[in-house]
């Protein structure tokens, strides 16, 4: 702690160099409303695209100036001017595509989540790693206000030792702009509380037991958990809890977060879940021992879609030049997986698990 006030500084770390050539695989929703416009806002240089249906490369590429349109990712790979392969399809191609961009000699930058099988993702990890080359993973929520502000609070001290912690969002998702993932089996805590897991784990480290209970609205037409309630327990007497419910029918939604420790308090909400996606700039507010009752308020135009999605990339670019890992590495992402498969292991068996149980 350095001052009297919290120092924070939510502007993602760019890299030296902003001419390294990425070639996107997938034009989809993802990349035309968050990564291409978040690109273009750092100054970042796509010089390719491919997707399996032409047309919507072909869109996406008009759209937002990218150059050059392939047919295949083979020919993606064979142009020189890429350097890294941004892939953003469904989580089961991944590990193929990933492969490949590694075989090619490319630093890849994936979606989450990185595959729907831990070891999938674990065999796409290690044969980057082998190859010397560097991988991160689209867990911007790192980069929110919400979640890289109490990191820098947590990191200064302003919180002391952290003694709890929640994550809570009632919202109304529209799977109509997913409908593959609602047709699967696994939906809520792989593909949406991942990003929540995520950023839990940045904070706090990695839970020693997690606990998870799986539900959806009555009546719903899809398989999958839509409702999630996990608790996580830290052998440092820590607890976590994370409640999400994408099927609020009533205009009471919110999307808050509380973080509590031993020396203070942050509190706010993360505000693309109220609009997704285009989103509202999230609040945090934070009050000291030191100053009782008075609430220092951090406000920000900053947004999840498009803002946060300059991180992971800029970051991998940054491990590119300087040879470090990047900070949403691949490594540290099978530590999120590890976390995620836990918690589907203890909705199927109903116990407390270890996500050191979960292996390739
Ligand atoms: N980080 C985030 O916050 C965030 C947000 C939304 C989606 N996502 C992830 O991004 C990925 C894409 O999601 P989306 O919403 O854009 O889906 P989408 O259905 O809108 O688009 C997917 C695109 O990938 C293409 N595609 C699929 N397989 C391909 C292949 N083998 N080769 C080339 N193209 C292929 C499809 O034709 C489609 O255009 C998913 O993994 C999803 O989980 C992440």
């Amino acid at each position: 702690m350095s001052s009297a006030h919290p120092d924070l500084d939510f502007k993602p770390e760019m890299p030296q160099r902003l001419d390294h050539g990425i070639g996107i695989v997938g034009a989809g929703g993802v990349v035309n409303y968050a990564h291409l416009p978040a690109y273009t806002q750092a100054g970042f240089k796509v010089v390719a695209i491919t997707d399996k249906d032409r047309t919507r490369a072909e869109k996406t590429a008009a759209e937002h100036k990218v150059p050059a349109v392939y047919d295949s990712l083979e020919e993606l790979l064979a142009d020189p001017e890429v350097e890294i392969v941004d892939i953003a399809v469904y989580p089961w191609e991944t590990l193929n595509i990933g492969e490949q961009a590694v075989r090619a000699g490319k630093h890849i930058l994936c979606q989450k989540p990185l595959s729907d099988e831990y070891s999938k993702a674990a065999r796409l990890v290690a044969m980057a790693r082998e190859a010397g080359l560097k991988m991160a993973v689209n867990q911007q929520m790192r980069w929110t206000v919400a979640i890289r502000g109490s990191r820098q609070l947590l990191t200064q001290g302003w919180l002391g030792t952290p003694t709890y912690g929640t994550i809570q969002v009632h919202c109304q998702t529209n799977w109509s702009m997913w409908p593959w993932m609602y047709a699967r089996k696994r939906l809520e805590v792989l593909n949406h509380s991942i990003h929540y897991i995520d950023s839990l784990r940045y904070l706090f480290g990695e839970p020693d037991r997690v606990f998870t209970s799986g539900s959806r609205m009555p009546g719903e037409p899809t398989e999958a958990e839509t409702r999630t309630l996990s608790i996580w327990e830290y052998d440092s007497g820590l607890q976590v809890l994370i409640d999400v419910n994408h099927g609020v029918w009533q205009d009471d939604r919110y999307a808050t977060f509380r973080f509590e420790g031993t020396e203070g308090i942050i509190k706010g909400t993360i505000g693309l879940m109220y609009n997704y996606p285009a989103g509202r700039p999230d609040t945090l507010e934070f009050m000291s021992k030191k100053s009782m009752g008075y609430w220092f308020s951090a406000r920000n135009d900053y947004l999840w879609i498009p803002d946060a999605f300059m991180g992971p990339m800029g970051s991998l670019m940054r491990a590119i030049e300087d040879g470090f890992e990047a900070l949403t590495s691949g490594s540290d992402n099978l530590k999120t997986l590890q976390v995620v498969f836990a918690e589907y292991r203890s909705i199927e068996e109903r116990r407390a698990v270890s996500p050191r149980e979960v292996v390739a």
